[in-house]
C-alpha cells in the first residue's frame, strides 16, 4: 500500500500532510510513503529527515500520483491532482465536503474514494483522529498571541516603582475548543477574559479557567442540539446575544470571535455600532472569518481599521504554526490511516462507525447523504 505526501499548494499554507515521526508508524503499518521533495520544509522538516524516517523522496509528482493507493494532504488536491490519480485511489484531507460539494466533482469524474477529515465524526473512539479540534486549538492560542503583540498596551498586572500597569481585557465570543483555548492562552498571560456562548455547558468550562461567563436570558430556548453542536438561533435571541456582547466589548483591548453553527453562516455578533463604540487601539480578531465572520466589518484575510480598531479575519492561522499543526494534523490522519490498513493493505470497512461517516465518495460515487442532497440542492 502506497501512501502519498505532496508539498501543499494553497497561498500561505505552511502544514505538512504527515511529519516524519508519522511516516516511521506507517511503515511499521505495512505501508510504504512517498514524499514530494521539499513537502516539509515550511514545516521544518527536511528531506533527509524524511529519508531518515524511511519515506521515498520524489520530484516527479505524476508518477508519485500514478502509483499513490492513498494521498494524504492537508487542503483539497486540485482538479489536475484528482486527474492523475488511479481510479479508485483513496484522498484524505480537508476537502470541505459540505462548503464546496462542486469542488468534488473532479474526484468523482476520476471514481476517487474521498475521506474529509471534517466528516470524522466527534466520537470517543475517533478523538485521536479529530483534526478539527486539534487545529482549532491552535488557532485559539494563535489569535491571543497575535493580539497581545498588535494592541498598544501589555497583557499582565504589573506593579512597578512608576505605577501600577492594569490588566487587558480578552472578550472571547463562542467558548468551543477554539475559543476555550483563547480563553485558556489569555489567562496564562495576565490578561482579565469574559466569555460568551449559547451553550450552557460552555459556562463551566469557561468558569473552571478563570474566566468570567457573559449569560443571556433565552427563555429557555433550545440552543444545542443532540451532539452538543449550537443551533442556528432566531433573530430576537441573536439579538439579545448582541446587546451584552455590545456592552462588554466597550473595556474590552482584544475581541476573540469564534462561534460557528455547522453548516450554516457564522452568526452576527459584533455590529458596525459595536465596533464604533470599542476603545481605540483594541483590535478583533474574528476566527470564523471562512464562514461569513462574526464581525459585520471583518473581511476574510484582510485588516480592517475602522474608529480605532483593528479587524482580522485570518481564515488559515493554524498554517502559522506549522510545526506543531503539522505535528497533530498528522497524528490525527495517521490514526486514521490505522483504520484503513489491515496486514499492510487498504482495507476500506464502510460500516465502520469512523470511516463510513467519514467517506464523501466511494470509488467516484457520493455516499455521504448530506453532501448530496446539498449537490442536489445547487445543481
Ligand atoms: P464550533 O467551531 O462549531 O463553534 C464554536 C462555538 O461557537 C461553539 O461553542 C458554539 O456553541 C458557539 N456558538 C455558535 N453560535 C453562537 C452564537 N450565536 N453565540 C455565541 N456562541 C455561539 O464548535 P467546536 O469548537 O468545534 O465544538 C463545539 C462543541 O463540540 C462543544 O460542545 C465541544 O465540547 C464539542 N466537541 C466534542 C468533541 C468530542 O466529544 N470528541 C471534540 C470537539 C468538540
Amino acid at each position: 500500500m502506497k501512501i502519498t505526501v505532496l508539498k501543499e499548494e494553497l497561498p500561505g499554507e505552511a502544514r505538512v500532510a504527515l511529519m516524519p515521526d508519522s511516516v516511521k508508524k506507517l511503515l511499521s503499518a505495512g505501508a510504504t510513503v512517498s514524499v514530494e521533495s521539499g513537502a516539509g520544509l515550511a514545516a521544518a522538516r527536511s528531506d533527509a529527515d524524511y529519508v531518515e524516517a524511511g519515506a521515498a523522496i520524489s520530484t516527479d509528482r505524476n508518477a508519485m500520483l500514478q502509483e499513490t493507493d492513498v494521498l494524504v494532504t492537508v487542503n483539497r488536491p486540485t482538479t489536475d491532482v484528482f486527474a492523475a490519480l488511479r481510479p479508485g485511489a483513496v484522498v484524505l484531507g480537508f476537502l470541505r465536503p459540505l462548503d464546496e460539494p462542486q469542488a468534488l466533482e473532479p474526484a468523482m469524474t476520476r471514481g476517487l474514494t474521498t475521506f474529509a477529515m471534517e466528516l470524522i465524526p466527534r466520537i470517543t473512539r475517533a478523538q485521536s483522529m479529530d483534526a478539527l479540534s486539534s487545529m482549532a486549538t491552535v488557532a485559539g492560542y494563535k489569535a491571543v498571541v497575535l493580539g497581545a503583540a498588535s494592541i498598544p498596551r501589555m497583557f499582565p498586572l504589573l506593579m512597578t516603582a512608576a505605577g501600577t500597569v492594569p490588566p487587558a481585557r480578552v472578550l472571547v465570543l463562542g467558548a468551543g475548543v477554539a475559543g476555550l483555548q483563547a480563553i485558556a492562552t489569555a489567562r496564562r498571560l495576565g490578561a482579565v477574559v469574559e466569555a460568551y456562548d449559547v451553550r450552557a455547558a460552555a459556562g463551566e468550562q469557561v468558569r473552571s479557567l478563570g474566566a468570567t461567563f457573559l449569560e443571556v436570558d433565552l427563555g429557555g430556548l433550545k440552543t444545542e442540539d443532540a451532539g452538543g453542536y449550537a443551533l442556528e438561533l432566531s433573530e430576537e435571541a441573536l439579538k439579545r446575544g448582541r446587546d451584552l456582547i455590545a456592552e462588554h466589548a466597550k473595556t474590552a483591548d482584544v475581541v476573540i470571535t469564534t462561534a460557528q453553527v455547522p453548516g450554516r453562516r457564522a452568526p452576527l455578533l459584533l455590529t458596525e455600532e459595536a465596533v464604533h463604540g470599542m476603545r481605540r487601539g483594541a483590535i478583533i480578531i474574528d476566527l470564523a472569518g471562512a464562514t461569513g465572520g462574526n464581525c459585520a466589518l471583518s473581511k476574510a484575510d484582510e485588516v480592517v481599521e475602522q474608529a480605532g480598531v483593528t479587524i482580522l479575519a485570518p481564515t488559515n492561522l493554524p498554517a502559522t504554526v506549522p510545526v506543531h499543526a503539522s505535528q497533530l494534523y498528522s497524528r490525527n490522519v495517521t490514526a486514521f490511516l490505522s483504520l484503513l490498513i489491515k496486514d499492510g493493505q487498504l482495507n476500506i470497512d464502510l460500516n465502520d462507525d469512523v470511516v463510513g461517516p467519514s467517506c464523501v465518495t466511494n470509488a467516484g460515487q457520493v455516499v455521504n447523504t448530506r453532501v448530496a442532497a446539498s449537490l442536489k440542492s445547487s445543481s
